[in-house]
């Protein structure tokens, strides 16, 4: 039985009706979140081929499903902060007036549901009534869109009840822009192959995205509201919505830090959120409370409280296996969606790095009979799972705690094979602000521009800051000036290369050792050394039980090359004039500051074993 006739909330109903009028439906259907209503849209989605049943004992209640060739991933090209004034988007963000962009998505919208069922989808961002937790209902015309929800959000009736007569929500609405002519047959995988727009109204808190049923560009609840609306209320209430993933390490003793870190998109978020200590490093643990997305609020003590406001994970799946990830491994064996995986005859996926070796009979996820010789993959590369966080073995027991949990230390860290230390903690809030703001990936892609050319990717947020980039850096120094107890902050760099082109530190599970490290300093019981970029540890400050890592290695990914940081902080600079007019007049000066410092260093600085150790009063 539907809740729609006891529902009192007259701005949802009114808004529900509009959508209809304007898109004409077939059909409008309330989602309640039961497990009898899943069955039935995963019923429909078998049944209209969308949805592979994968082999049932090795996968319970897993699917498999693959989307058209042209609906593939993000489209950053076709996203939009329609904000009023095109300095409030900034020049990181495309822009369109809002007037002018309703005016081409009520074209497209009129009549795109024909043929089909609109979903009304409420749910919300967090553990349902958190005072951190924030409400949003989605409209879409894809089922394939709803059981991914359900998936990634807390969804259904019960959201209804949190929401009352006048609560009000995030107007989060999509179409696959596919509508159907009478006797018209479906394919699995309707999109609207040519038009597609992501946008954003952050003045109304609004979302209207068109054309794509692909991830975060249909999944709203995920990039569309926990970052780009989401950033936008947080700037206007003093808290934070970071794309950062939320981890605990728990020391022999027992004591618990939670740590936020933030990367960019495919830098191993979800392999570090679900880190496994090497077995020498006994007794210490990593927990999990989120792999993607941070909502971070002042409490009354003046620390940092995070939330995860999703409640899966929607993951890239090349890559992914029992060496690199295996809690990730253990999160997607049931209840799981697979999009665009290779899939075997017997019912099983696979994707590249899964095994060493692809199993023989399996069909790409273009449907073609999988051909190693033809040299193309199983999987695409931005396959995806979808699983419910409550899956993984390492799953914080606090992480759906309504209050948060404490942050004590956020980390960044971008992919450079030269340059940046494998860590560092900057010498204050300000410092640690000016790091994430000029951190960077080199290029992997040809096609976003020059390959190893730096992209600056300020916070990891580059595609998903709601507003200004500029107003974005001063609001985190703001938050700066108001906190107490602010959590401290570090730069990382995994991804370091020696001379001969190699990853120069082996990652995965061995970045325990490096968190160790930052969540002793963090508490004070650890040393440090004072470089030109801020506090960094010697070879004996960190545990190397069980690796075989030497000092000379160790110095090696710590070096900082004077010449080339002289040349990094004029690629700030480039940054810095794209932002100038909203850039806080703080980062010039730290820019100045750390040339500076660069300026009284030898050629190279390293990690002499002499240099005395310093344990700086942090408080
Ligand atoms: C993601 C991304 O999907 O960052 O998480 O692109
Ligand atoms: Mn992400």
């Amino acid at each position: 039985m539907s809740y729609r006739n006891e529902l009192k909330n007259e701005k949802l109903i009114k808004w529900v009706e509009e959508v209809a009028r304007l898109t004409k439906p077939d059909n409008i259907y309330w989602c309640d979140g039961s497990e009898e209503e899943n069955e039935r849209m995963i019923q429909t989605l078998l049944d209209g081929g969308t949805f592979k049943k994968l082999d049932q004992e090795k996968h319970p209640g897993s699917y498999a499903c693959f989307s058209d060739p042209s609906d593939v991933a993000r489209v950053e090209d076709k996203t939009f902060i329609c904000s009023r004034r095109k300095e409030d988007a900034g020049p990181t963000n495309n822009w369109m007036d809002p007037t002018e962009m309703k005016g081409i998505l009520n074209g497209l919208y009129d009549g795109c549901m024909k043929g089909r069922t609109l979903y009304v989808i409420p749910f919300s961002m967090g553990p349902i009534g958190s005072d951190i937790a924030e409400i949003g209902v989605e409209l879409t015309d894809s089922a394939y869109v709803v059981v991914n929800m359900r998936i990634m959000t807390r969804m259904g009736k019960d959201v209804i009840d949190v929401l009352g007569e006048d609560g009000d929500f995030v107007k989060c609405l999509h179409s696959i822009g596919s509508p159907l002519e009478p006797g018209q047959k479906d394919v699995p995988w309707p999109c609207n192959p040519t038009t597609k727009y992501i946008s954003h109204f952050p003045e109304e808190n609004s979302i209207m995205s068109y054309g794509s049923g692909y991830g975060g560009n249909a999944l709203l609840g995920k990039k569309c509201f926990a970052l780009r609306i989401a950033s936008t209320m947080a700037r206007d209430n003093g808290w934070l919505a970071e794309h950062m993933l939320i981890l605990g390490v728990e020391s022999p003793e027992g004591e618990k830090t939670y740590v936020a870190a933030a990367f960019p998109s495919a830098c191993g978020k979800t392999n570090f959120a679900m880190l496994i200590p090497p077995k020498e490093m006994e007794g210490w643990k990593v927990t999990t409370i989120g792999d993607d997305i941070a909502w971070i609020k002042p409490g009354e003590d003046g620390r940092l409280y995070a939330i995860n406001p999703e409640a899966g994970f929607f993951g890239v799946a090349p890559g992914t296996n029992y060496d690199t990830n295996p809690n990730a491994m253990e999160s997607i064996k049931s209840n799981t969606i697979y999009t665009n995986c290779g899939i075997t005859d017997d019912g099983d996926v696979w994707w590249e790095g899964k095994t060493d070796e692809a199993p023989e009979n399996m069909t790409s996820w273009t449907g073609e009979r999988y051909d190693p010789a033809s040299g193309k993959p199983a999987a695409h590369p931005n396959a995806r799972f979808t699983a419910p966080a409550a899956q993984c073995p390492s799953i914080d027991p606090a992480w759906e705690d309504p209050a948060g949990v404490p942050i004590s230390a956020f980390i960044f860290g971008g992919r450079r094979a030269t340059a940046v230390p494998l860590v560092y903690q900057a010498f204050n809030w300000n410092f640690g602000v000016y790091l994430a703001a000029t951190m960077g990936s080199e290029m992997t892609a040809a096609a976003f521009g020059k390959m190893g050319q730096v992209r600056r990717d300020p916070f990891a947020q580059l595609p998903f800051a709601g507003y200004h980039m500029g107003d974005y850096i001063n609001h985190w120094l703001q938050l700066g000036r108001e906190i107490q107890n602010a959590p401290r902050i570090f730069g990382v760099n995994w991804f370091r290369k020696d001379e001969n082109g190699k990853f120069a530190w082996p990652g995965f599970g061995e970045n325990m050792r490096v968190l160790r490290w930052v969540v002793e300093r963090v508490k004070g019981e650890t040393s440090a050394v004072e470089s030109p970029l801020g506090w960094m540890p010697r070879y004996e400050d960190i545990d190397w039980r069980g690796l075989d890592f030497t000092e000379e290695e160790f110095n090696k990914v710590m070096d900082i090359d004077t010449e080339v940081w002289k040349q990094e902080l004029l690629g700030h600079e480039e940054l810095f004039s794209k932002l100038y007019n909203k850039l806080p007049k703080e980062i010039f000066f730290m820019r100045e500051l750390l040339v500076s410092g660069l300026w009284r260093s030898p050629e190279h600085w390293s990690l002499a074993p002499e240099r005395p150790p310093v344990n700086p009063n942090i408080d």
